[in-house]
């Protein structure tokens, strides 16, 4: 496709926002078997009003992008691995599981059709690609749904924080929690989210980004940030992470930690991380996530006061800012990917 053909968009000037772009994958459930889904115009979505998603969440979504590379080719980044987790997802919520000839069918015919959404090489932005999946039909009870809908809709967005480009975020440790240990905060039910709304909401009233969790039954280790996973360069040179079974695995921090680990050379730990015990020894941190990409974190409020790392929490610290680099470029077709990463649309 050339330049031409796209939408007169201010690419540049792009925020995460919803543009309503020419077409939707739509796929049902019901009787036990899937339809083979089709595009469709129509942004509205029509469902009876006692649909379990209303009621009771039941739904689950994913999230990836698409992006242009130099030669004009449209890159998918290891959309198997959304649908490996939209199939946890499911099972977790009593929902069918999206087969995954069908998820990768509808999230390639909704970025095809819609092409001249896609941002051109370059520009910065991308088009965000969402799947959900939600219960609908006739119900009262609390039981799962008669029949499903799997979606997929996408949308030409820009960075997701405000700052933009590669800029440092700050992060507030929040007095509320995200998601128990043998909850549902390790799949991506859409139930996670809106308590993290008011969470969220604070922690900008303290002049941070975003929150910060901490594990919810000792409030002593790091979870996760309110949508990405956090990575910490730590002063013994090793790129850590959190291990808990509470946050959501994160695809981009699974592709950083091995892009640390193979192309960088760095020891590499998943492990619990107490945040108190070893802020100190924290020399670059990042937040990490489809949206986020990986913005280095400047400074953490957490005990009444700003904890800041690499350059007085002002600065981007080499090894952040290597991780971006290699991952945009695998993500953008500018640097070979080796490991099949990369799927063309
Ligand atoms: C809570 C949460 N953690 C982490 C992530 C990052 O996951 P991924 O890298 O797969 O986008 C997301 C976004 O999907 C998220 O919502």
């Amino acid at each position: 496709m050339n330049a031409q053909e796209k939408k007169p968009i201010d690419w540049k000037n792009l925020g995460f926002d919803y543009t309503k772009t020419d077409f939707r994958f739509t796929a049902r459930y019901s009787n036990g078997a899937w339809s083979k889904g089709e595009l469709i115009t129509d942004e509205v979505m029509h469902m009876h009003e006692g649909s379990p998603a209303l009621h009771y969440a039941q739904q689950c979504f994913e999230g990836m992008k698409a992006q242009t590379a130099e030669d004009g080719r449209i890159l998918l980044f290891r959309p198997k691995l959304n649908c490996e987790r939209m199939r946890n997802t499911s099972r977790r919520l009593s929902m069918p599981e999206v087969p995954e000839e069908l998820f990768l069918k509808g999230v390639k015919e909704a970025v095809r059709a819609n092409s001249a959404w896609v941002p051109p090489f370059g520009s910065g932005a991308s088009l965000y690609v969402r799947p959900l999946l939600i219960g609908i039909g006739e119900n009262m009870g609390l039981r799962p749904a008669p029949e499903y809908e799997f979606r997929v809709i996408v949308s030409p967005v820009g960075p997701y924080y405000k700052s933009g480009g590669l800029s440092v975020i700050s992060l507030a440790v929040s007095d509320f929690d995200r998601a128990a240990p043998h909850g549902t905060g390790d799949v991506k039910a859409g139930a996670n989210y809106p308590g993290g709304l008011y969470a969220t909401r604070k922690a900008q009233e303290l002049g941070a980004n975003e929150a910060l969790y901490l594990d919810s039954a000792e409030r002593r280790y790091i979870d996760e940030a309110g949508s990405a996973n956090i990575i910490i360069f730590n002063k013994e040179k090793k790129l850590i992470t959190p291990k808990s079974s509470a946050i959501l695995p994160s695809i981009t921090r699974r592709s950083l930690m091995t892009l640390a680990s193979e192309e960088m050379g760095l020891e590499t730990e998943d492990r619990p991380i107490e945040l108190r015990k070893e802020v100190k020894s924290f020399v670059e941190v990042g937040a990490c996530g489809t949206a986020a990409v990986l913005s280095p974190v400047g400074k953490i409020w957490f005990d009444e006061a700003w904890h800041s790392f690499y350059g007085n929490g002002e600065e981007v610290g080499p090894v952040m800012q290597e991780l971006y680099d290699l991952l945009r470029e695998i993500q953008s077709g500018e640097k070979a990917d080796s490991r099949g990463w990369t799927v063309e649309v």
